[in-house]
């Protein structure tokens, strides 16, 4: 371990189980000299483990749904009460379609659920941003991630209405990333990342089958759950000063593939 975050401060949205990517970047903030307080929204609260997290990174937990302006007014204003000052980084781990989890196809979802989705996915980040920016909340040299798809730029057919959130998503990151580095010096940047065998990743149809086509695809293989809390935490660190604004993918060199031997091998064998 590094020290990379000694005696910064933080809110890490996401953690739901041992699976979660926000788990994992708990633990490696911890590992590396952080103070953070967890938060999920709290229907997430009783259907995951978050608590032995909190024990195991000696963390509080403030529950938050991340589309309500008062819960992440609240979220925020105790997180600096009990961490003791501004925040140095945040995470945004969140994802959810409702179109995904009620099988409806992309040509013909219900728009109650498409709206319910990108508030939950997109604007919620928006959300947080602005509580963070108005309060004054963040340190300078700050930064701030948000964890996508690539769905965003390229067609993944099964992905839903996710991609079309996660392109959103992306937007967000670098309007408000703007304003944010502009007045506050804080980066703001959104990791790219691999199929990953979490809760929210295998809800995506055809799950098992697409993580292995990845996975021959990249030269380097799908990129964990822990090396995308490794990079997250890189982004978090002093390190990464100037890197703002920025769509960053962390999938082992999938994105930048046309075909490799190993699947090509699947056709010619
Ligand atoms: P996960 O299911 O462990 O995490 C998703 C989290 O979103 C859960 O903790 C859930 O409680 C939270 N959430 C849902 N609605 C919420 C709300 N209203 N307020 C607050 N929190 C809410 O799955 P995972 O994979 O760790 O997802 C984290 C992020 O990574 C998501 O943005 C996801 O889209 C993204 N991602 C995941 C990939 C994968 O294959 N698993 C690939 C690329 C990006």
């Amino acid at each position: 371990m590094y020290n990379l975050l000694k005696g910064k401060k933080g809110i890490i949205f996401g953690a739901l189980d041992s699976n979660s990517i926000a788990w994992k970047v708990a633990e490696r903030a911890h590992e590396e000299g952080a103070e953070f307080v967890l938060t999920n929204a709290p229907i997430a609260m009783r259907m995951g483990t978050i608590n032995e997290l909190a024990e195991k990174t000696g963390s509080q937990i403030i529950p938050a749904d991340a589309t309500s302006m008062e819960d992440i007014e609240n979220l925020v204003e105790k997180s600096t009460e009990i961490l003791g000052g501004k925040i140095d980084f945040v995470l945004h781990s969140i994802g959810m379609s409702v179109n995904v989890r009620k099988g409806k196809h992309y040509t013909d979802p219900k728009y109650d659920f498409t709206t319910k989705g990108w508030d939950v996915s997109a604007v919620s980040f928006h959300k947080v941003m602005n509580v963070l920016y108005n309060k004054n909340a963040m340190n300078e040299w700050g930064s701030i991630v948000a964890l996508t798809y690539m769905a965003a730029q390229r067609v993944f057919p099964d992905y839903n209405d996710m991609a079309d959130n996660k392109a959103y998503l992306e937007s967000i990151a670098r309007s408000f990333g703007y304003f944010f580095g502009r007045d506050h010096k804080v980066r703001v940047n959104t990791i790219s990342q691999s199929p990953t065998a979490t809760t929210a990743g295998q809800g995506v149809k055809g799950f098992d089958g697409f993580i292995k086509y990845a996975e021959e695809m990249s030269p380097l293989g799908n990129a964990t759950a822990l090396e995308c809390a490794d990079y997250t935490i890189s982004l978090f660190s002093d390190l990464t000063k100037k890197v703002t604004l920025q769509n960053l993918f962390h999938d082992g060199g999938f994105s930048n593939m046309g075909v490799s031997t190993k699947i090509m091998d699947h056709f010619t064998e």
